[in-house]
């Protein structure tokens, strides 16, 4: 009986994310409950290309995303009938994988009477730890996926400004170019991340770019560049000094990641008078990076955190958690949206200095 009244007070949305390599469905409630979520990943398929070949992955979306759907029901035991909302990734991201997510939550939204809520796929990752922790608005925001690296303050579902961006590549690239230069394979976090835990991080010096400017800006070319000449001119290309150079790029990534975050914090407390960091991102999985932010964070007197690492990396989990922050505040998407491969969270934010006009 309080099980029934439960269900009835609780809403339930299906999340599903498609934007780059992994086919993700869930069911989440209202009240933070996962009641679901299963994911199936091309990674594979992708490796032997050493990254994500777009049409490839468009191709895999639509194979597999009714089975997907299917398994996230059938763990939950809940049908279509049991939920209230339908939410997708609407982008930014690869547009073929987004068309077959948008495409197939618009078809069940339509069939079903139900509201639709295309979702920014930076959103989700930003409003995780609300899921994870029900974390209360405004907190610092830093954001390190394979595409991005920001620091973003979030003030509201929607409401976004952006302190700090990446002026070249992102620090999940970094990660996996350099674990290409290595010779460690794709994706390149986890396999740098392992081969680090028998290496020597102060074994081979690289730079830290950008390391006291005093914007919050993130620059990680030059490092990539650095890993690759070093390595060609080294001799000794055994696992052991495959794995002093690994822990080295890590805790380079690490360094300036720390760097510029202390310097958002600052800039964040002196705007907001409120101490809260949090992470989201597939780098957010590397425990390097986690145990040096806890260390930052204790300096610095924030509240830390950090969702757990299969919350970080891609998931519908967290689409179909945006999608609840929008159905509260009323704001479904109109069937006729469009997918977005650009879809910056805070649009009216001015571009980094020097060469990149990355969003
Ligand atoms: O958020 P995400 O799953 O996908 C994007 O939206 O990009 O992030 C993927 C990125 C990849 O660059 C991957 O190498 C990196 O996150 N990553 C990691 C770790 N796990 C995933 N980087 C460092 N350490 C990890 N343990
Ligand atoms: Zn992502």
């Amino acid at each position: 009986m309080k099980e029934q009244i439960v269900r009835r007070e609780q809403t339930i949305i299906l999340g599903i994310e498609s934007s780059c390599d992994e086919t993700a469905a869930a069911l989440i409630s209202s009240n933070r409950e996962i009641l679901s979520h299963h994911i199936a990943s091309s990674a594979e398929i992708h490796a032997s290309f050493g990254g994500v070949v777009p049409e490839i992955a468009a191709r895999q979306h639509l194979d597999i995303i009714d089975t997907v759907i299917e398994a996230a029901f059938a763990r939950a035991g809940l049908t279509m009938a049991d939920i209230d909302g339908v939410a997708a990734t609407g982008g930014p991201g690869l547009i073929g994988g987004v068309l077959v997510g948008t495409m197939t939550a618009k078809a069940i939204a339509h069939a079903k009477g139900l509201p639709f809520f295309a979702i920014n796929h930076l959103e989700g990752h930003a409003l995780t730890a609300r899921l994870t922790d029900a974390i209360s608005f405004p907190y610092l925001l830093l954001l390190v996926s394979g595409g991005h690296t920001q620091l973003l303050a979030v003030y509201g579902a929607g409401q976004y400004k952006r302190l700090g961006t990446t002026m070249d590549d992102a620090a999940g690239e970094a990660f996996d170019k350099g674990a290409a230069v290595l010779g460690l394979g794709y994706p390149g976090g986890p396999a740098i991340q392992k081969a680090a835990l028998e290496g020597d991080a102060r074994a081979v010096r690289l730079p830290r770019p950008r390391k006291g400017a005093k914007d919050c800006h993130f620059s990680f070319s030059g490092l990539k560049t650095a890993l690759a000449q070093k390595w060609e001119k080294t001799e000794d290309k055994s696992a052991s000094s495959r794995a002093d150079f690994a822990a080295s790029l890590q805790a380079a990534i690490a360094d300036c990641l720390i760097d510029r975050t202390r310097r958002a914090m600052q800039e964040f407390v002196d705007k907001t008078n409120t101490g809260q960091l949090v992470i989201a991102g597939g780098v957010a999985a590397n425990l390097e990076i986690g145990t040096r932010l806890k260390t930052l964070a204790k300096e610095m007197s924030f509240d830390l955190v950090i969702p757990p690492a299969y919350l970080c990396t891609d998931n519908a989990a967290m689409i179909a958690w945006a999608g609840h922050e929008y159905m509260a505040m009323d704001r479904d998407t109109r069937l006729d949206f469009a997918p977005r491969p650009r879809w910056p969270l805070d649009s009216d934010a001015p571009p980094p200095p020097g060469r990149g006009v990355r969003i």
